[in-house]
C-alpha cells in the first residue's frame, strides 16, 4: 500500500487540493481508506490528518471500514419509489444474503441507499462501484447476483446493465445541433471580447443552476477583480433530484460546454478551470477527458488557443457523494480538498472563488448557452422567451409520464403544455425545480416556465392521482435531513426534527398541535438557515400544507382531534408566530421537547 499511495500522490503532485481525488483511488483499490493510508497522506500533502478523517466522513462515498468488493447502492430518488424500489431493494437484500446497509460476511458485497443517481428517465437505478445501473427490475437483480457470485470483473459484465440513454425527446435552438467545433471562440475573435460580453449582455442569459443570476454581469464583476490568477468552474453536480440535463449536455454536448467555459476564461482572463462532476456520473469521466484531450489536439485549448495567444486548460475533479458540493461556495472548497461546507457570502466567488482568487461559477447548461450566443449573437437568443426569462430551458422529465427524458421549452411554456408534451395524464400535482422547489396542484397548471413565476434549474416530476402526496413529501424531507451539511444549528437540528415530527405524524402518531409545530419548525428552519439547502429544506412540508390541509388532518391520532378544533386557525397563528425574532430560543425549545 506504501507504493501505491506515494505513486498516487506523485500522481497529483503533492497538492491537498486533488485529496477528493486522490481519496476516490484509494476508496476504489481497498474498499475503505485504511488507517495507515490517512497518516501517509498526511506526511505527503503536509495536512493534518484529523482533516483528512473529517474528508473521509462527510463524503458518503468514502469509508473508514471496508464495504464489499462490489458496493452495492441504490438510488432513492421518488421516481425510483414509483418504479417499485422497495421491493427490488429487498429482493437484492434476499438473493445476495446481505442487509441493507451491511457487508456480507464474507465481505464480497455491500447493499445501501443513496440519494439520486440522476437516472430518473431509466430508473429504479442503481451504482456499482461507482459505474451507473439501470432500468433496475428482478432479471437484471438475478444476473447483477450471478456476476457478483461468481466475483466477475466488472469490465466483464454485459454492457447493457450500464446502458445510459439521452433521451432528448424534445429540441430547440440549443439542442438541435451541436456547434462546430471552435466556432464560438472563433467568432469571439472575430468580434472581440468587449463586444463578445455586449452580445451576452444583449441575450438577457441568465444562470441556469438555479438562482437565474445575470451571466453577463457575472463574467464582467469577475473580469474587473483586481487579481491576475482567475479561475472557470463548470458546475456539474447536478444533485438535485429529478435533475438529469446536464448528464444528457455533457454525455452529446460536451464541446460546447467546453468551448463556453474557454470564452469565459478569454473574458474574464482566467488560464484554469475546472469541471466538478458529480461522483455519480463516472460513466462520464474517460469520454470527457478524451474531449478535452482532442480539444488540446486541435488548438482549442491549452496554450496559445486558436494562435491567439492566449491560454487556458481544464482539469476534471470528481465528487463524492454530496448534494450540498453543488452550491457553488461549498463546491470551492470541494474542488480545494476540504468538506462540503458552505462558505459565509459576501465575498461571491466573482472575487474570492477558488484558492480566494477570482472564480465564475456556472451551470453546464449556461456555458453551452453562452457558447451558442457567441455563435449566433444575442438577438437570437433574446427573441425568444419571456421579459425578464430569455431563451429556453432545458428539462429533464420523470415521473408518471409517457416519455421521460430530456425537453426543450422557450420560458413562458405552461405547465399544461408541457404535461401534454411528456405524454402525462390523470396528473395530481408537478413538483417544479426538484424537493428545494414547488409542488403545484392540477388547479395550477396554467402556470409558466419562468424566473418570473416557476423557476427550476430542471427538474419536472410528475406525479398522477394514484399517488400518495404524504408519501412523496416524506421521500423529500428523508433527503435534506440526509443531507445537511451539519454547520448551522437551525438546518442541522431542523431537518432532523422536520423528518422526525413529519413521520410521526404520517405513522397516525400525531396529534393537531403536532401539525403546528411542524409547520412552525418550517418557517424557523426557512428563515434562519445558513444556506440555500436549509432555507428551501421545508419547501416541500410548507407546499403542500398550503394546498392540503385535510391530508395532514386525516393522519390525525383520532383521540387528539377535539371535535371543533381549527386546525386551519392554529396553522395561522403559528405563521404568524414564525414571524417572530426569537426563532433560535424557540428552535432550541422544540428541540429540547422532542429529546
Ligand atoms: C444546495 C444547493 C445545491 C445546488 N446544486 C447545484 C447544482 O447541482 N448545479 C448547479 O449548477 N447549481 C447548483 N446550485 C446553485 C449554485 O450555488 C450556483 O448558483 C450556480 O452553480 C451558479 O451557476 P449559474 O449562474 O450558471 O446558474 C445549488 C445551490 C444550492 C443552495
Ligand atoms: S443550511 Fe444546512 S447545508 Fe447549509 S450550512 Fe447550514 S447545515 Fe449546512
Amino acid at each position: 500500500m506504501r507504493q501505491f499511495i506515494d505513486a498516487l500522490v506523485e500522481k497529483f503532485q503533492y497538492q491537498s487540493t486533488h485529496l477528493l481525488m486522490i481519496l476516490r483511488e484509494i476508496q476504489s483499490s481497498y474498499q475503505h481508506i485504511p488507517g495507515p493510508a490517512i497518516e501517509q497522506l498526511a506526511k505527503l500533502l503536509q495536512i493534518p490528518r484529523t482533516q483528512i478523517i473529517s474528508v473521509v466522513e462527510f463524503y458518503s462515498f468514502f469509508h473508514l471500514a471496508p464495504r464489499g468488493e462490489y458496493e452495492l447502492l441504490m438510488s432513492d430518488s421518488i421516481t425510483d419509489h414509483m418504479l417499485g424500489k422497495k421491493s427490488l431493494i429487498d429482493y437484492f437484500a434476499q438473493k445476495l444474503n446481505v442487509a441493507v446497509g451491511e457487508v456480507r460476511q464474507d465481505g464480497v458485497v455491500s447493499l445501501d441507499n443513496t440519494s439520486c443517481t440522476g437516472m430518473c428517465d431509466q430508473g429504479p437505478a442503481g451504482l456499482v462501484n461507482g459505474h451507473a445501473l439501470t432500468r433496475l427490475d428482478r432479471p437484471r437483480i438475478d444476473q447483477i447476483t450471478d456476476l457478483i457470485n461468481q466475483q466477475q470483473p466488472l469490465a466483464d459484465w454485459p454492457a447493457e446493465l450500464f446502458r445510459v440513454e439521452d433521451n432528448i425527446l424534445r429540441a430547440g435552438p440549443l439542442l438541435k445541433q451541436q456547434i462546430e467545433q471552435g466556432a464560438a471562440l472563433r467568432a469571439m475573435l472575430k468580434r472581440g471580447l468587449k463586444e463578445t460580453l455586449a452580445e451576452l449582455e444583449k441575450s438577457g442569459l441568465r444562470g441556469r443552476g438555479g438562482a437565474g443570476f445575470n451571466t453577463a454581469l457575472k463574467w464582467r464583476f469577475c473580469s474587473e477583480a483586481h487579481d491576475s490568477q482567475r479561475y472557470v468552474v463548470c458546475n456539474a453536480d447536478e444533485g438535485e433530484p429529478g435533475t438529469f440535463k446536464d448528464r444528457v449536455l455533457l454525455n452529446s454536448f460536451a464541446h460546447d460546454v467546453f468551448e463556453g467555459m474557454t470564452l469565459c476564461a478569454a473574458i474574464t482572463g482566467a488560464s484554469k478551470g475546472f469541471l466538478y462532476l458529480r461522483g455519480e456520473y463516472l460513466h462520464l469521466y474517460e469520454k470527457l477527458e478524451s474531449v478535452l484531450h482532442e480539444r488540446r489536439q486541435a488548438g482549442l485549448l491549452a496554450n496559445d488557443i486558436l494562435g491567439a495567444g492566449f491560454n487556458f486548460d481544464i482539469a476534471i475533479c470528481l465528487g463524492a457523494g454530496a448534494y450540498i458540493c453543488g452550491e457553488e461556495s461549498t463546491l470551492i472548497e470541494s474542488l480545494e480538498g476540504k468538506c462540503g461546507i458552505p462558505r459565509n457570502r459576501p465575498p461571491y466567488p466573482v472575487t474570492h472563488g477558488y484558492l480566494g482568487k477570482p472564480t465564475v461559477v456556472d451551470n453546464v447548461e449556461t456555458f453551452m448557452a453562452a457558447a451558442c450566443i457567441a455563435v449566433n449573437g444575442g438577438n437570437w437568443f433574446a427573441k425568444v422567451g419571456t421579459e425578464k426569462s430569455k431563451g429556453t430551458k432545458i428539462l429533464s422529465i420523470s415521473g408518471d409520464c409517457a416519455r421521460p427524458g430530456i425537453y426543450e421549452f422557450p420560458f413562458g411554456t405552461s405547465i399544461r403544455a408541457i404535461l401534454d408534451d411528456c405524454g402525462a395524464f390523470d396528473v395530481f400535482g408537478v413538483q417544479v425545480g426538484g424537493p428545494s422547489g414547488t409542488f403545484i396542484s392540477d388547479r395550477e397548471f396554467d402556470r409558466q416556465l419562468s424566473f418570473e413565476d416557476l423557476a427550476t434549474a430542471g427538474s419536472f416530476i410528475v406525479f398522477n392521482t394514484s399517488r400518495n402526496i404524504l408519501d412523496i413529501v416524506q421521500n423529500f424531507t428523508h433527503f435534506f435531513a440526509h443531507e445537511s451539511c451539519g454547520f448551522c444549528t437551525p438546518c442541522r437540528v431542523g431537518t432532523a426534527l422536520l423528518k422526525k415530527q413529519f413521520d410521526k405524524i404520517i405513522e397516525g402518531h400525531g396529534s393537531a398541535g403536532d401539525v403546528v409545530a411542524l409547520e412552525e419548525l418550517c418557517h424557523l428552519t426557512k428563515n434562519y438557515s445558513h444556506c440555500g439547502l436549509g432555507q428551501s429544506a421545508a419547501n416541500p412540508l410548507l407546499t403542500t400544507l398550503e394546498r392540503y390541509p385535510e391530508l395532514y388532518q386525516k393522519q390525525l391520532k383520532k383521540i387528539s382531534y377535539e371535535p371543533g378544533f381549527d386546525l386551519d386557525g392554529a396553522l395561522a397563528t403559528a405563521r404568524r408566530l414564525a414571524k417572530r425574532n426569537d426563532a433560535n430560543a424557540h428552535l432550541g425549545q422544540i428541540g429540547e421537547d422532542h429529546q
